[in-house]
């Protein structure tokens, strides 16, 4: 039975910090990472969680979740979850079934999946009853808001213009993070805040962090990169940034 993942805590000054250490790969379903090429990708991403001690989480489709569960000791994300009833609901990847398949937790409304806000209230509650992590994703700062009070683990931060141009969402939109950011303090979420789109060198990472991010939601510069250990480490060493 896998432990929960939820966010890392460090220990400063007696103050309990949350670690800037999440690293998720969105496999979507680009052609690479159909069938065998997800396990390859997942067992390059755990071979760097082992390295650098960060939370690396993979999220290949779903056809292929229980395979790399079963084969990777990272956790393992579905790309969404629907709240079809535990028994007649035909063709749906219910909680309980990605969950029995190996999944510790799903991304949520993403940008290219979204649901409406009270189903995602019912999916991150129904979730949560079952021990699953949630990473909710969100377009704006109003709506990252507004899901913060679903009390998600992860919160992403994804504007959808950027995503897949290679145009750093740190770099373009700079304000949108630190907004956001600042919000979500302000809202009081205890939750984890991550961002993505278009990140794909390790300064755009770094910037992510320093301005205000615990993590990044990456998918094309990795899924698409000539070399997934080189990449991946790239990506993953930058979110050790101001600590080295
Ligand atoms: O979920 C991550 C994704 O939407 C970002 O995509 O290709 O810009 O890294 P990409």
């Amino acid at each position: 039975m896998r432990t929960r993942f939820i966010p890392r805590m460090d220990e400063a000054n007696g103050q309990q910090k949350m670690r800037a250490s999440t690293f998720i790969v969105n496999f979507k379903n680009y052609p690479e990472v159909l069938g065998e090429g997800s396990l390859r990708l997942a067992k390059a991403a755990a071979g760097l969680s082992w390295e650098l001690g960060i939370d690396v989480v993979v999220a290949p489709p779903t056809p292929m979740l229980h395979t790399v569960a079963s084969t990777v000791r990272i956790p393992v994300f579905a790309q969404r979850t629907e709240l079809g009833e535990e028994g007649k609901s035909t063709g749906h990847a219910i909680p309980e079934s990605i969950k029995a398949a190996g999944c510790a937790g799903s991304l949520l409304n993403h940008s290219e999946s979204r649901i409406p806000m009270e189903v995602l209230a019912l999916t991150i509650e129904r979730m949560k009853s079952i021990g699953l992590t949630s990473c909710a994703c969100a377009e704006t700062t109003e709506e990252a808001v507004e899901i913060a009070a679903l009390e998600p683990e992860f919160l992403a931060i994804e504007p959808p213009e950027l995503i897949g141009t290679g145009r750093a969402v740190s770099k373009a939109r700079p304000e949108l993070l630190t907004g956001t950011a600042e919000a979500l303090a302000k809202a009081g979420y205890k939750g984890s805040l991550l961002c993505g789109a278009g990140i794909v060198s390790g300064d755009d990472v770094e910037a992510a962090i320093r301005l205000g991010t615990r993590g990044i939601l990456v998918a094309s510069s990795v899924v698409k990169a000539q070399d997934w250990p080189t990449k991946l480490r790239e990506l993953g060493t930058a979110m050790h940034v101001g600590k080295l």
